[in-house]
């Protein structure tokens, strides 16, 4: 799969692409991301990329003609074009599951008080990480990029996603480590017992106690 980020501030991916299962990922092939400045395809003499809005109001608008330009370098065929925007579809587990099966995803950060509305017309997609304004699109395409590459077969193991938290609309089961006793608190006997369909038993539960009490939305919804 490949991954292309079009943003004004590459700079804020160094630390996410060269960390941990990121990084991995990348040197493992299973992934190609690549970041780049849209500042570079700006016709512009002085590489302007925003300027201000017609009809007046507050802040710089992102122009049409950089990020166009770079989309219509980087797509083909295969491409799924996304923008990420608060006024975008809300961003979950079932969407990511859906990326992650695509060859190759272009990810459009917008920056400042906004972007030219005819960038809208390049997205097949236009998404939001919650119901709040963030300053830019780097850290949405990069909680998205992140939640996608994690499923791709081999970047980690199939189990670790299998009971993850929103997938089948339940919430994970909780997990514990070395002590048995830490502070008075105990590990749950049965995960101690040895007895494996026993624990899967009372791992499913806890799923379902676990999402009635802190999101009974999700058991509406399976
Ligand atoms: N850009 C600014 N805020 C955002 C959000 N919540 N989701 C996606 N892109 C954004």
């Amino acid at each position: 799969m490949k991954i292309d980020i079009l943003t004004l501030f590459p700079e804020m991916f160094d630390g996410f692409l060269n960390t941990s299962i990121i990084k991995r990922a990348i040197q493992d092939n299973l992934v190609d991301i690549k970041v780049h400045n849209f500042r570079d395809f700006s016709t512009d003499p002085h590489k302007k990329v925003d300027d201000y809005g017609y009809g007046g109001g507050p802040g710089m608008v992102l122009m049409p003609q950089p990020i166009f330009d770079a989309v219509e370098s980087l797509r083909s065929v295969d491409s799924k074009v996304i923008l990420l925007t608060p006024q975008g579809e809300l961003f979950n587990q079932a969407k990511a599951f859906t990326l992650s099966q695509y060859k190759h995803i272009i990810l459009i950060c917008g920056h400042y008080e906004g972007f030219d509305e005819r960038i809208r017309s390049l997205a097949d997609i236009e998404l939001s990480i919650g119901d709040y304004v963030l300053t830019g699109g780097e850290i949405p395409s990069m909680a998205i990029t992140d939640s996608i590459v994690r499923l791709i077969p081999g970047v980690i193991v199939q189990d670790s996603y299998e009971n993850d938290t929103f997938q089948n609309n339940l919430l994970d089961y909780p997990v514990y480590t070395k002590p048995v006793d830490f502070r008075g608190m105990r590990v749950p006997d049965i995960l101690l017992s040895g007895h494996h369909a026993n624990i899967a038993k009372w791992r499913q539960e806890q799923q379902i106690i676990r999402t009635k009490e802190r999101r009974p939305d999700l058991i509406e919804k399976s």
